[in-house]
């Protein structure tokens, strides 16, 4: 199980340092953190493993307010969130950029977690399968066989909205995306400790990407003690 915490934009390097002061997950859980540009070196004097939550697919260039795997990789960084919905929706992200952001940093040696998912107005359309299948084929076309690529679920009409998907509605969108591809899937949209327990339940469902509940130290070690196998 591989429960990753996307911190969006909050905690600053000082609010980090305290964070993995205090932060402990239990043994058997894979747990990394996403936290934003500025505080990623102040998240790796800790021992957890730390993404960022982007990466642009040059190396270098005149790419203003943008971050190369190679300056990620420099400081230590392992991988990357890519294809957000926030960067879908808020900052017009493309299939094609998430999937040069993704080949990027994979062929770098990062690894990444490339997110996907509906919109309400999709879903309640019925064209859910169909913008899985767009998204998730993109990502996994460019990541070809580069391995260290993990999907993310996420519902858009989930996601800081309190509305969690089913355990059932989550199970049948992993299915759909484990038949596109054979990475692992974790499940994202108000994930807390109350609910993470029969979402991780579900046979399809590998971990989970937490936003709002990753920012308490004892939430997310709750959210990662329900991953655990003891
Ligand atoms: P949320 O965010 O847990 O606050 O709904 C999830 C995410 O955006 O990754």
């Amino acid at each position: 199980m591989l429960i990753a915490g996307n911190w969006k934009m909050f905690k600053g390097p000082q609010e980090t340092r305290a964070f993995v002061d205090s932060f402990q997950p239990p043994e058997g859980v894979e747990v990394v953190l996403c936290p934003p540009f500025v505080s990623l070196e102040a998240a790796l004097t800790g021992p957890h493993t730390i993404y960022a939550q982007n990466v642009h697919w040059e190396g270098s260039g005149a790419y203003t307010g943008e971050i190369s795997p190679e300056m990620l990789l420099e400081l230590g960084v392992q991988g990357a969130l890519v294809g957000h919905s926030e960067r879908r929706q808020l900052f017009g992200e493309t299939d094609e950029m998430v999937a040069r952001r993704t080949r990027s940093a994979l062929e770098s040696g990062l690894g990444v977690i490339a997110c996907a998912g509906e919109t309400l107005e999709q879903r309640e359309s019925g064209d859910t399968e169909l913008v899985l299948k767009i998204q998730v084929e993109a990502i996994a076309f460019a990541a070809g066989e580069y391995e260290k690529l993990v999907i993310a679920y996420e519902p858009v009409w989930a996601i800081g909205t309190g509305k969690t998907a089913t355990p059932e509605q989550a199970e049948e969108a992993h299915r759909f995306i484990k038949g596109l591809t054979d990475r692992p899937v974790l499940y994202g949209g108000s994930v807390k400790p109350e609910n993470a327990a029969e979402l991780l339940d579900q046979p399809s469902i590998d971990g989970a990407l937490v936003g709002g509940a990753s920012l308490d130290p004892d939430s997310f070690a709750a959210i990662c003690r329900a991953a655990s196998p003891s």
